[in-house]
C-alpha cells in the first residue's frame, strides 16, 4: 500500500499500523485519517491478519491529537463535517472492526490520539506515555468519540475531570483507572502487544468478531446488548470454528481454526 503518513507492516498474522508524522508528533490531519481508514480496511479484509496493532512513529508520541493547524480556520459546518467523517471512517470504524485492534500507546496520546487509542479494543502503554483530552484548552470539545468512550472506560467523574481540566495523566494513572491494561518500558511495548496478539490469534476469529459485536452493543444507544449477545451466541453454533473448537476439546487436542 502506497501511503504517505501511515506505515503498514505484517508480522506473520499480525498487522501493524504506524502513524508516521513524527515531526508533527503524529498529529491526525485529514490525509492521515483517510490513510488510516485504508490501512485498517485492507488489513481487515485480509483473512491472514488475525490482530491489528496501532502505534505511533518515534519515541515521543502515539498521536498528539487532531492537526490543530489544519482546523484552526474551520467554521461550524466544516467542524461538524470533520467530526462526522472522522467518526465514520476511523473512530467508529475501528471500534466496530471485525479484526481485534490493540493500541500500543508509545508516548503522548492527546485529543484525537487518545480517542484513537480508545476506539481500539484495548490499550497497552509505555511508561513514558501521557494521556489527555486537552480540547477545552483550545475552545473546542473532543470530537472523535472522547466524550463517550472516556466515561465508558474510566467512569463519568474521572472523565469529566480529565475533559474539564484538559490535563494529562501518566501511564501508571491510566492503568489504575482502567484506561490501559498494561504499562511496560518502551522497548517492551511492541513485544508485549505482539505476545498478546499471538495469544488472541490462536482463538476463533469468527467467534472473536461476534464477541466484539456483542460487547460493543452495550455501548450503542437503542440497541439491547443482551439481545445482540443472544443472536451472536446462537449464530456461533452454525460456524465451522464452533465445530472445530468443541470437537478439539472433546478429542483432547488443540483446535485448528485456519
Ligand atoms: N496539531 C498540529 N501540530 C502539532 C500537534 C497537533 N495536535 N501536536 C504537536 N504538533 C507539532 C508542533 O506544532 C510542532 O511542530 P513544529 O516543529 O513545526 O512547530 C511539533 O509537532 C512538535 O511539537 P512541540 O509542541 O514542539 O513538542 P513539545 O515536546 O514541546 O510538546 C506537546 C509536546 C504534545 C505537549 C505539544 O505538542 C502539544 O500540546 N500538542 C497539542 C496537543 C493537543 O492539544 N491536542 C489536541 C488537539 S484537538
Amino acid at each position: 500500500m502506497n501511503l504517505e503518513n501511515v506505515l503498514v507492516d505484517l508480522k506473520e498474522n499480525i498487522g501493524i499500523v504506524t502513524v508516521n508524522r513524527p515531526n508533527k508528533l503524529n498529529a491526525l490531519n485529514k490525509k492521515t485519517i483517510d490513510e488510516l481508514h485504508l490501512a485498517f480496511k485492507k488489513l481487515n479484509e485480509d483473512s491472514n491478519v488475525k490482530v491489528i496493532i496501532v502505534t505511533g512513529s518515534g519515541e515521543k508520541a502515539f498521536v498528539a491529537g487532531a492537526d490543530i493547524a489544519e482546523f484552526s480556520n474551520f467554521d461550524i459546518e466544516e467542524g461538524t463535517e470533520l467530526s462526522r467523517k472522522g467518526h465514520e471512517i476511523l473512530f467508529s470504524y475501528v471500534q466496530n472492526l471485525e479484526t481485534p485492534v490493540i493500541a500500543a500507546v508509545n508516548g503522548f496520546a492527546l485529543g484525537g490520539g487518545l480517542e484513537l487509542a480508545m476506539a481500539a479494543h484495548f490499550r497497552v502503554a509505555s511508561s513514558n506515555a501521557k494521556m489527555g483530552l486537552p480540547e477545552v484548552s483550545l475552545g473546542v470539545i473532543p470530537g472523535y468519540g472522547g466524550t463517550q468512550r472516556l466515561p465508558q472506560l474510566v467512569g463519568k467523574g474521572k472523565a469529566m475531570e480529565m475533559i474539564m481540566s484538559a490535563s494529562m495523566i501518566s501511564a501508571e494513572e491510566a492503568k489504575e483507572w482502567g484506561l490501559v491494561n498494561y504499562v511496560v518500558e518502551q522497548a517492551e511495548l511492541l513485544p508485549l502487544c505482539e505476545k498478546l496478539a499471538k495469544k488472541i490469534s490462536q482463538n476463533s476469529s469468527v467467534a472473536i468478531s461476534a464477541a466484539i459485536k456483542a460487547v460493543n452493543a452495550n455501548y450503542t444507544n437503542c440497541v439491547n446488548g443482551y439481545s445482540v449477545e443472544i443472536e451472536n451466541f446462537g449464530l456461533s453454533f452454525g460456524t465451522d470454528d464452533f465445530k472445530e473448537g468443541t470437537t478439539a476439546f472433546l478429542e483432547k487436542r488443540k483446535p485448528n481454526f485456519d
